[in-house]
């Protein structure tokens, strides 16, 4: 496949590709081995299909493949020329087309400038900005930001949706155990008013800061929670109300928020050449900066600038991303999951799942090519998750028997950020436990030899023996982390996103805009209207006539 440098987009689909073919004829040859055999037949398996780097090891020795899939795998890669693509990203190359916009998050994370290059230096504003949210957080970590009436500051609340939320709300959860302990930190997104409504009543509003987070400063679910918000600090103290005390924003549309009544020295500047669900690493992550303090934001950075050296410099077979993309690859393609389940094992990882839903649903949900084709082949799996440890109580009972294939990345830290090593230990085994048992399951004679030793009668065992076949052969991963340490995470997260690059890559898409989510905003702004107005109701569709009329005679 060649890059055709002048349009910036690559010329033949990656199905077309040799590679793509040898991975083809090798599926066919090897598809149906089942992980038991591949244990068998290969001892030293799991030294030969696991990575470790900065305090992650990476165990994909469950993945139904080889060191040869691999290596073809690897091949793929270099067909589709991911090193290239990656310096291109590296060094500020609008990348994202159907923008027109470099891709620079990694820029947000970098120690040192010039960045990407000295006639295009982002570094100046990325370090401006950080030091800035630095100064505002220690201020109010240390309670010197006064609300109404001098009173400290004592509960922040973030009100953004998408990645101007699930980013900074995911990592606060991971990091809870170094928060500040007297300051809350809250996030809203939702337009339903059943979020911030309950909120604002354990809260008080002398004390309250509120920071919206906006990249276009339009979204409409953030303007509504904002705009509730301003109403009840107005409600509350009256004409005395000094927005500055009680308002920041994070926009990349600055004149915005200061229209909406923001003091402007408390408005962060974002850049349109980062995405929102790559924004974490900037002012979008204030609130989190907030509670963890500058330098465990900092700590989080580097972990995730280690990452993004590993990515650009290890070759491909140890590169944790690209083997990671890989495998997504391989699953979704070639043994043909449509989906992928995320599976914390840690209490404090429980919004992971969601951001990820963004992060690879978001960036690689399309079906058209960087050059406008339509592709006939998947891209992004369903992501979809929940704490492991919940969720073997609710839907593992599928993922063990009900026949769909669904690879699984079960994730756990190794210590617990609490004190109680009987659960830590217990939950481990419970992580290690389902993996085992996803992938080699419990064959008849297994069942049937278990059974006679409880002592239970051949007719009983002739009756129950269907039920308690385990097929196993369900493929999976495992992340283990030391801890939950701001390094380690950073070093994760950028493990996830250079995965979502790899992967839009090959499959030769923009992993960085978002046209899908258009439709709906535009549809829901003619709805809006036709709740009150009938004649208007009728130029919709007649299911929505029929949902509006509904709704009109029990709502007004
Ligand atoms: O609707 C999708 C989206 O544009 C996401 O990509 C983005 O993270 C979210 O909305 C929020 O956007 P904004 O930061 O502009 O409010």
């Amino acid at each position: 496949m060649a890059i055709n440098k002048e349009r910036g987009i690559k010329e033949m689909t990656i199905t077309a590709s040799p590679a793509w073919a040898a991975i083809n004829a090798h599926r066919q040859t090897f598809a149906d081995t089942h992980l038991k055999e591949l244990f068998a037949s290969d001892p030293k398996r799991v030294e030969s299909l696991s990575l470790s780097f900065d305090g992650i090891l990476y165990d994909f020795s469950k993945q139904r493949l080889t060191s040869e899939t691999l290596g073809l795998l690897t091949a793929l890669a270099k067909a589709a020329h991911v090193s290239d693509w990656t310096e291109r990203m590296f060094a500020g190359e609008q990348i994202n087309r159907s923008e027109g916009r470099s891709v620079l998050h990694v820029a947000l994370r970098r120690s040192a400038g010039p960045f990407p290059n000295s006639r295009f230096d982002v570094m100046p504003d990325v370090v401006a900005t950080r030091q800035r949210m630095a100064r505002f957080a220690v201020r109010l970590r240390d309670g010197e930001c006064l609300g109404h009436q001098g009173m400290p500051i004592r509960d922040v609340v973030n009100i953004g949706i998408g990645g101007s939320d699930l980013g900074p709300k995911m990592m606060g959860q991971a990091l809870r155990s170094i928060s500040h302990p007297a300051l809350g930190v809250h996030y809203v997104s939702n337009l339903d008013g059943a979020q911030i409504a309950p909120l604002l009543q354990t809260l008080d509003p002398r004390t309250t800061l509120f920071i919206i987070v906006s990249k276009t400063f339009t979204t409409q679910e953030t303007m509504f929670n904002a705009n509730t918000a301003r109403d009840w600090l107005r409600a509350n103290l009256g004409d005395e109300l000094i927005s500055e005390n009680h308002f920041a924003a994070v926009s990349s549309r600055p004149e915005r928020a200061v229209d909406f009544g923001v003091c402007a020295d408390l408005v962060f500047p974002i850049w349109d050449w980062v995405g929102g669900r790559y924004s974490l690493w900037s002012a979008v992550g204030l609130a989190l900066m907030i509670a963890i303090g500058p330098h465990a934001f900092d700590e989080m950075l580097r972990g995730a600038e280690r990452m993004d050296e590993h990515f650009r410099s290890t070759p491909f077979e140890r590169n944790l991303p690209v083997v990671m993309a890989l495998i997504g690859i391989w699953n979704a393609n070639f043994l043909g999951a449509a989906t992928n389940a995320v599976l914390p094992y840690n209490e404090s990882l429980k919004y992971l799942p969601s951001f990820l839903q963004q992060l690879e649903m978001e960036s690689n949900g399309k079906s058209v090519s960087v050059a406008g084709e339509t592709l006939d082949f998947a891209t992004s799996p369903i992501v979809w998750g929940e704490l492991g440890n919940n969720g073997q109580h609710a839907f593992f009972q599928l993922l063990h028997q009900g026949g769909c294939l669904v690879p699984c990345d079960f994730i756990a830290a190794v210590r617990s950020d609490f004190p109680l090593p009987a659960h830590q230990e217990a939950l481990l085994s419970n992580c290690f436990a389902q993996s085992a048992a996803l992938a080699f399951g419990r064959n008849k004679d297994e069942v049937r030899a278990s059974m006679e030793k409880e002592l239970i009668g051949p007719t009983v065992i002739a009756d129950l023996l269907p039920h308690r076949v385990f097929a196993g052969n369900q493929p999976s991963s495992t992340l283990l982390l030391t801890s939950l340490n701001p390094g380690a995470l950073g070093s994760l997260i950028a493990l996830y996103e250079h995965k979502a690059f790899v992967q839009g890559i090959i499959w030769g898409i923009n992993s960085f805009d978002q046209w899908g989510v258009e439709l709906g905003k535009a549809v829901a702004s003619r709805i809006l209207p036709a709740l009150y107005d009938a004649q208007l109701a009728k130029t919709l569709d007649a299911s929505t006539q029929g949902l509006l009329s509904f709704s009109r005679e029990h709502l007004l």
